[in-house]
Formats: structure tokens, sequence, C-alpha cells
């Protein structure tokens, strides 16, 4: 892959950045800058998108539980994204990487189509347990689930060729590029890829970090733009989405 050592902190892709490059060889977006919205607005306008969708009992109880384990678990607003794509999309087939204790699970559930089936894969079936749990507390029949314990990377490749209509991986990011390469199979032509945490709270977007891990996410990140066979759009959820349709 090419690096992401130069370039403007839109990776490139601006035409008129300043010459200001700094230590690291990335330069402020003149783009970007235009669009930023004043300092003063930029908190009420995360709060507020973050507060815009409505979580109920059971979401509020998961999201409680994921944060006495200390496990990450989709934000409201990102999981407001996942349930419209899914709505959008009319989605019958799902598949996600990184069951957690079911947060992201219940949202996608709830804008499939109601005969639609989530197929989810963790490596810890004690949080695929307590995900079992929430699915059914919010009324879900156990047809609708296909939970899988096993590692990302080995459960993939016995998944269907271009039968899903969404694929939201959302695991450890050191594996999204192979996780990218899987959804390019799974996905039917117009299904769509999302990547959880692809802002990484931020340090995707900060070219100081340089982090085996972050470095890696930034790749993919820009990867997903600079080829013909993804739309991606970048969603700057708390820990960002990298949602893309397949061409
Ligand atoms: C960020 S949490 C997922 C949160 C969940 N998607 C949600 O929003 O509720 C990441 C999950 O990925 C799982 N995980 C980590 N590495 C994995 C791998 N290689 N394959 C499958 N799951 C993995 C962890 O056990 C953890 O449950």
């Amino acid at each position: 892959m090419a690096s992401t050592t130069s370039g403007c902190l839109c990776l490139g892709s601006c035409s008129s950045v300043p010459a200001s490059a700094g230590a690291t060889g990335w330069r402020r977006c003149a783009i970007a800058a235009s669009m930023r919205v004043p300092q003063q607005h930029a908190n009420h306008a995360h709060d507020f998108t973050e507060a815009y969708p409505v979580e109920d009992a059971v979401l509020t109880a998961a999201r409680a539980q994921a944060g006495e384990l200390g496990l990450t678990c989709t934000g409201p607003a990102a999981g407001a994204v996942l349930r419209l794509i899914a709505a959008a999309g009319a989605a019958k087939a799902v598949v996600e990487v990184g069951t957690g204790i079911g947060v992201s699970g219940l949202w996608l559930l709830r804008g499939m189509r109601p005969d639609g089936i989530l197929t989810t894969i963790d490596i810890e079936p004690e949080y695929q347990r307590m995900a079992r749990r929430a699915f059914a507390e919010a009324g879900f029949a156990p047809s609708r689930t296909r939970i899988i314990a096993g590692r990302g990377l080995d459960v993939l490749p016995r998944l269907a060729d271009g039968v899903y209509d969404l694929v939201f991986v959302d695991h450890d990011v050191t594996e999204y590029a192979a996780g990218v390469v899987a959804a390019a199979r799974l996905l039917r032509p117009g299904g769509v890829l999302v990547l959880g945490g692809a802002l990484a709270a931020g340090r995707v977007g900060d070219p100081a970090v340089r982090d085996p891990a972050t470095v890696a996410l930034r790749e993919v990140v820009k990867s997903l733009r600079d080829t013909d066979e993804w739309v991606p759009a970048l969603v700057p959820t708390r820990d960002g989405l990298l949602c893309a349709a397949k061409r």
C-alpha cells in the first residue's frame, strides 16, 4: 500500500492545500478547514448528534453493561446509522464481526427486514451469551440471529459469496484490511460495508499519531476511497464509521 506520510489531512484528495507541510509531511486541508463548524458550536453539534437517537430500555441496559465490562460499543449516533443503512437496503442478510454484548446487533436488527438474519461473529462466547439475552429481551426470535463463536478471519471464509446486504466490521482494527477483502466477496452489488471505529476517536485524522494500528487503519480508510470498487463516505460519529457501497 502507498505511504500516507505525505499529503494533506484529506489524505491527498485536496488540490488547494497551503504549502505548510509539518514535520510529518502532512498539511492542513483548505477544503476541510472551510467546512469546519465554529469551535463554540462543535461540542453542541456532537452532543446533539449522539443524543438525537432514542434508545429503549434494552439498549440502555446493554450499553450500561458494556460500560461495566469496559467493552467499547457502538454509540447511539453510529447505531442509528447502522439501522438506517439496514432499513434503506431492506437488509435480509447481514454479517457483523464483533458481536460484543449486542448493542450494534440490536440497532442492525431494528433496521433489517422482519425476516432478516444477522450473522454475528465474536471470539468471546461469554459476550455472545449476553448478546443472545439482549436480542431475546428485545423480542427477536432466535431464528433472526446466527451467533458464531470464532475469529473473524476464520469464520468469514465459510460464509457464502455475494448474498449479504450489509457487512459491519467492528472488531480488531489490525484485521480491517482483511475484513474489507472478505466484504468485497460477501456483499451483493449495492451492498454496504461499514467499518466501526474508523476514526479511532480522532487518531486517524491526527497525522502525529503513527502507531502501527492507527497507520494500518488510516491506510484502510484511504484505500477504500482510492478505488473504483467502493463508494465511500466517512461519518464522524464518536469513533467514526466508514460506510462504503460495493459497486
Ligand atoms: C468494539 S467490540 C464490538 C462491539 C459491538 N459491535 C457493539 O457495538 O456492541 C469488539 C469485539 O470484537 C471482538 N473481537 C476482537 N478480536 C476479534 C476477532 N479477531 N474476531 C472476532 N471478534 C473479535 C471482541 O471480543 C469484542 O467483543
